[in-house]
């Protein structure tokens, strides 16, 4: 037998309704907030990634797939999508004046984490960008975008932790401040954090070895290292947020685990999750697009870990979405029953009610037992004494009752209970 590849895992229904609607809740969103859609390739040059994620990132180190193409090319399934946008928005032009670009994307992204609860080595984002807007309004926007999203999905009492990584003119006096204040504790350090400390300190906020993170609640914070401008950025930020009450938690140490970030940095937590707790995470990266060899812009984004946001969904938005509201089932009783409810089939479908045919005539007991497991809420049937009678019979599998209806007044009876 072969198998799915480590980490990685086929979606399957009645599992994909979820997945379906999720996305369904999610584009409306983007759509109210002016979002258009923006799809770019899963390979991409490796050189895009080690240019903005960075050196120092665990992702460009160690969790790549990265090889070799026939041509001698060196490219990388994409672990994340925001280069990819940006590197689209450089080398389309999209950066005409004045224009702001609001992008959202959803889709696969590879990583080769060892594969865990909540972390697989292909997973799914649902993310947004916006290009060429610098003020702390857009940030606000963004986080208003998010907790509009999270509402419409049932989430209630979620809080964003939100923190600034100041600008490449005031991170490196912070640097200096941090590597001063964990040069001590080097020593007692696992190779990944001593690796980190050499490579870059900010990494070391991140570390997972609980009795240094406990050291680092001493530590200097960026906060009190921003330039003037980067703290008003940050203060206006917070007032916005406090005026459309979004509700959020400054947190000193949250750097996030790619380069690129400037200013504003967020992440949201699930607490239902278990150790891969973080939902989302984003913020302001005003040199990207510069780097990347197109004219300076800012731009802010975030990415959510879809998978994890349908394990964590509420369950009353599961449920609902698992549900088949806008289709019946139809089942033919006997042999002799198939032509009578293809023909049936069709006239429904052309009236816009969607139907799942079960030719095989095997009686009433397995079609409807069948038609209740794929999670239909009406099944028709039909049978000889239907067709002589031109009538069908409807049953409800969720409430277990039964009409008998005449076949001339059948779309309009089922479109009745479908929408109700
Ligand atoms: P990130 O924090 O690396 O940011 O990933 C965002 C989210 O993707 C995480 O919070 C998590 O929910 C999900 N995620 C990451 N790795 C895995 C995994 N191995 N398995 C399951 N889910 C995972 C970014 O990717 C940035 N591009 C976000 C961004 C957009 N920043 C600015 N714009």
């Amino acid at each position: 037998m072969i198998t799915t590849v480590k980490g990685m895992r086929d979606l399957l229904p009645p599992e994909t309704r979820v997945w379906n609607r999720l996305e369904e809740t999610a584009r409306e969103v983007f759509a109210l907030y002016g979002f258009d859609e923006i799809r770019t390739p899963v390979l991409e040059s490796t050189e895009l990634f080690v240019r903005s994620v960075g050196e120092s990132s665990d992702i460009v180190n160690k969790e790549m797939f990265s090889f070799e193409d026939r041509g001698g090319r060196r490219l990388t399934l994409r672990p994340e999508n925001t280069a990819g946008v940006v590197r689209a928005y450089v080398e389309h032009s999209l950066a005409q004046e004045g224009l702001v670009q609001k992008l959202y994307y959803l889709g696969p992204q590879f990583r080769a984490e060892r594969p865990q609860k909540g972390r697989f080595r292909e997973f799914r984002q649902i993310g947004a960008e916006v290009l060429g807007a610098a003020d702390a309004a857009t940030d606000a926007e963004i986080l208003i975008l998010l907790f509009d999203l999270f509402s419409r999905l049932g989430f209630t009492g979620l809080r964003v932790s939100l923190n600034s990584v100041g600008t490449d003119e005031c991170r490196p006096a912070y640097v200096d401040a941090l590597r001063a204040f964990l040069a001590p504790l080097a020593e007692s350090m696992g190779e990944d954090d001593r690796r980190r400390l050499e490579q870059n300190p900010l990494r070391v906020l991140d570390t997972k070895d609980p009795a240094l993170a406990e050291r680092l609640a001493e530590a200097p914070q960026m906060l009190a290292f921003l330039d003037a401008e980067s703290l008003a950025h940050h203060e206006t930020l917070l007032a916005q947020l406090d005026e459309a009450a979004i509700p959020y938690t400054i947190d000193p140490r949250l750097v996030r685990g790619l380069d690129y970030y400037t200013r504003t940095v967020f992440e949201v937590t699930a607490p239902n999750l278990g150790a891969q707790n973080a939902l989302l995470g984003g913020g302001r990266y005003d040199r990207l697009v510069a780097d990347l060899g197109g004219p300076k812009t800012p731009g802010i984004g975030f990415a959510i870990g879809e998978d994890r946001l349908v394990s964590a969904l509420p369950e009353a938005y599961r449920l609902d979405a698992l549900l088949r509201k806008g289709t019946v089932a139809l089942v033919a009783l006997g042999e002799d029953d198939r032509a009578d409810a293809l023909a049936l089939a069709r006239t429904l479908r052309a009236a816009g009610i969607a139907v799942d045919f079960d030719p095989r005539g095997r009686g009433p007991g397995d079609g409807l037992k069948a038609a209740g497991k794929k999670g239909h809420a009406l099944a028709v049937l039909v049978g000889s004494r239907e067709r002589e009678q031109g009538i069908a019979l409807v049953k409800n599998l969720a409430l277990r009752t039964q009409d008998i209806v005449p076949r001339a007044e059948l779309v309009t009876f089922l479109k009745g209970k479908i929408s109700s």
